[in-house]
């Protein structure tokens, strides 16, 4: 089956939307609150409205069925007068700060703008005024980058299946929070980060441990070692080309040494280690008739997970540490028995794919600072 996009023949799935077999198809569709999971859209942004032949309203093409040999027009001049018009109206009470803003030039916000020629505050609207909430040790929320985009909510309801945030409030109020305007540390956030990945703005962003990590390179008293967890390089492949993870990973390397880093460390190797532990804790529980089955504890979000939701599964959990702990413990025990660190103190910083380490390091201590794929390119832009 096939519907015809601006011109150009495109297949489709049985079910499959208009938004979703475009951008299969390499056509551009600007949307800010869709997700690209098989998560149903909540149409909340209106970016993707498109012209359907024989159809005299515009329609969402992240809820619309393609249909076969349906005609869509993308970018006729209707589509983009309304699509600008509604820009123009999100960035009415947007606070005017891009260039001290976290997602300065990698704000989806600011790229539909400049993709769509908006270059004037035609209205001006209420500026909101939220409280920021510092209170998680992994996330920080600004209700006032808020678009109401809801992919946010999409993604901790719908994907995570943890439901700590919803819209809250009501009119110019509206919000997005945990509720009765609690701080996140107190609902039942288990810091996975996926908010933050999803959000189009920096509404929800990590806590940043960049200037602490900066702080410590440049303290001559401080022996600032860095952990690497085996996604990073993997991740950090998307963007810096690269012929393998292996090579990736001894690129890494390299540049946190040149960016002062004293030593640099695999997480894999304690990623070994904790499944050593594992193993030996499974086969105990096997001969002398532990609870079963057994489910690993190297993800601090999927341990926050169970104990918030469902702590019925607890008993089943490993006991072990996670590999960033065991690593941290070792490299802060053992480390400076084989190597003179000169006096200084031992800086830990992780480097980790999770926001849920954070919390973990927050809790358990060994790991000082715990930098996120996001925070690794921003390190480096430092020096
Ligand atoms: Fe379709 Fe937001 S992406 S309404």
């Amino acid at each position: 089956m096939s519907l015809v996009v601006d011109g150009k023949e495109v297949q489709f799935a049985p079910g499959e939307t208009v938004l979703s077999a475009s951008l299969r198809a390499g056509i551009k569709i600007p949307h800010l609150c869709s997700l690209d999971w098989a998560c149903k859209s909540e149409a909340a942004c209106r970016m993707c409205l498109v012209e359907l032949e024989g159809v005299p309203r515009l329609q969402t093409s992240c809820t619309m069925e393609a249909k076969d040999g349906q005609k869509v027009r993308t970018r006729s001049p209707r589509v983009q007068a309304v699509r600008r018009n509604i820009v123009e109206l999100l960035i009415a009470n947007h606070p005017n700060d891009c260039l001290v803003c976290e997602r300065n030039q990698n704000c989806e916000l600011a790229q539909v703008a400049s993709e769509l020629g908006v270059r004037e505050h035609r209205y001006r609207g209420l500026k909101k005024d939220h409280p920021l909430d510092l209170s998680s040790p992994s996330l920080v929320r600004d209700p006032n980058k808020c678009i109401l985009c809801g992919r946010c909510v999409t993604v901790c309801h719908q994907v995570q299946g943890v439901g700590a945030i919803d819209f809250i409030d009501r009119g110019i109020k509206t919000h997005v929070g945990p509720g009765f305007h609690d701080g996140i540390n107190v609902s039942s956030c288990i810091f996975c980060g996926q908010c933050t990945r999803v959000c189009p703005t920096a509404a929800l962003m990590e806590k940043s441990h960049v200037s602490g990590v900066v702080a410590a390179l440049a303290d001559p008293n401080a022996f600032v070692v860095a952990q690497i967890a085996p996604a990073i390089p993997a991740t950090l492949m998307e963007t810096a080309q690269s012929s393998s993870v292996r090579t990736m990973l001894l690129r890494l390397a390299a540049a946190l040494k040149r960016a002062g880093f004293d030593a640099v460390f695999d997480t894999g190797f304690a990623a070994d280690l904790t499944i050593m532990e594992e193993v030996s804790e499974l086969i105990k529980r096997v001969t002398t008739g532990g609870t079963l089955p057994m489910f690993t504890s190297c993800s601090p979000g999927w341990i926050q997970y169970v104990e918030k939701h469902r702590p019925e599964l607890i008993p089943h959990l490993s006991t072990c540490k996670s590999p960033q702990q065991m690593a941290a413990a070792l490299i802060k025990d053992v480390y400076p028995k084989h190597r003179d660190l000169g006096g200084k103190r031992l800086v830990v910083v992780s480097l980790m794919p999770c926001t849920a380490k954070k919390a973990e390091a927050a809790e358990l201590g060994d790991v000082d600072f715990v930098l996120t794929t996001r925070e690794i390119e921003e390190l480096f832009k430092r020096f």
